[in-house]
C-alpha cells in the first residue's frame, strides 16, 4: 500500500474526530414545578423552577436523548424514584426511562445535526428543543407546549402522565411493529394537538429538523 493511503488508514479514526464538533445543551426548568432532568449520555439532576443545567455533549456521542421526570425522590446516594420517566430508580441516569415520557431527541452524522420531540413514548411534560439564536440561520423549535396530560384520552391516562398507545395495547395496529398500519385516533391525538412532534411510525418529514453540525441548543420543560 502506497505510504499516503497508510496514513490516511492510521489518521482516519482521528479524522473522523475532529470532523464533528462538541454540542453544548442548555436545559431549561419552565414549569412551575420541580422536574428531575434525565440525558443519555450525562445522567441527571433535580431543576427547580427556572434552574438551568448545561451538558456537553462530546464529539465522539453522536447521538443522545433528554426527558423530564416528575414527582420524583431520591436519599443522598442518588437512588429512589420518580412517577414518571424513572430510570431504574437512579437520580443520575444510566439507561432509558420507564414512559409516559416527553423526549428530545438529537443525532448527528457527517455535518448535519436532526433534532426533535418526540412523543412515541407518551407525554408527561411540555417540551421543546431548539438550536441557540444565531447558530442555526432559519433553524426553528421543536416543541409540544400542549397539556397533553390534562387533554389526554382516558384510555391512555396515567398518573402523572398520557401514556402512547403501543405501550397501553401492544398490538401491531398500535405499534406499527411490521410497517402497515395507518394513522389511528391515539395518533392523530397526538399529531393534532403537537404537529411538531414525532408521533410514530407513520410520521413524516414535517417533524424533522435539522441543522448544521456545532450547533448549540437549548432544551425547555414548559417552553
Ligand atoms: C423565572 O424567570 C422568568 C424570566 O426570566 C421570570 O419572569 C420569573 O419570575 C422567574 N420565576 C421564578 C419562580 O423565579
Ligand atoms: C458517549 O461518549 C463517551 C466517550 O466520549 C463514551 O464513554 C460513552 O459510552 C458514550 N455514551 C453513549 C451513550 O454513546
Ligand atoms: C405529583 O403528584 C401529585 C399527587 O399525586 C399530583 O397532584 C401532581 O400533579 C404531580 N405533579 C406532577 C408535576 O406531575
Ligand atoms: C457552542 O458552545 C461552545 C461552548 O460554549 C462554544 O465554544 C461554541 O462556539 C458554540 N458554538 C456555536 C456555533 O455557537
Amino acid at each position: 500500500m502506497g505510504s499516503s493511503t497508510f496514513l490516511l488508514v492510521l489518521f482516519f479514526p482521528f479524522l473522523l474526530l475532529t470532523l464533528s464538533h462538541a454540542a453544548t445543551f442548555d436545559i431549561v426548568n419552565r414549569c412551575p414545578y420541580t422536574v428531575w432532568a434525565a440525558a443519555i449520555p450525562g445522567g441527571g439532576r433535580q431543576l427547580d423552577k427556572n434552574q438551568t443545567w448545561t451538558l456537553t455533549i462530546n464529539p465522539g456521542n453522536t447521538s443522545a436523548r433528554f426527558w423530564p421526570r416528575t414527582n420524583c425522590s431520591f436519599d443522598s446516594s442518588g437512588h429512589g424514584h420518580c412517577q414518571t420517566g424513572d430510570c431504574g430508580g437512579l437520580l443520575a441516569c444510566q439507561a432509558d426511562g420507564s414512559p409516559p415520557e416527553t423526549i428530545a431527541e438529537y443525532a448527528t452524522f457527517v455535518n448535519k445535526d436532526f433534532f426533535d420531540i418526540s412523543v412515541v413514548d407518551g407525554f408527561n411534560v411540555p417540551m421543546e428543543i431548539g438550536p441557540d439564536s444565531g447558530s442555526c440561520p432559519g433553524g426553528r423549535p421543536s416543541r409540544c407546549s400542549a397539556d397533553l396530560v390534562e387533554l389526554c384520552p382516558k384510555e391512555l391516562k396515567v398518573p402523572g402522565g398520557c401514556n402512547s398507545p403501543c405501550n397501553v395495547f401492544k398490538t401491531n395496529e398500535y405499534c406499527c411493529n411490521d410497517g402497515t398500519c395507518t394513522p389511528n385516533e391515539y395518533f392523530n391525538f397526538f399529531r393534532s394537538n403537537c404537529p411538531d412532534a414525532y408521533s410514530g411510525p407513520n410520521d413524516d418529514q414535517e417533524s424533522t429538523f435539522t441543522c448544521p453540525q456545532g450547533t448549540n441548543y437549548t432544551v425547555v420543560f414548559c417552553p
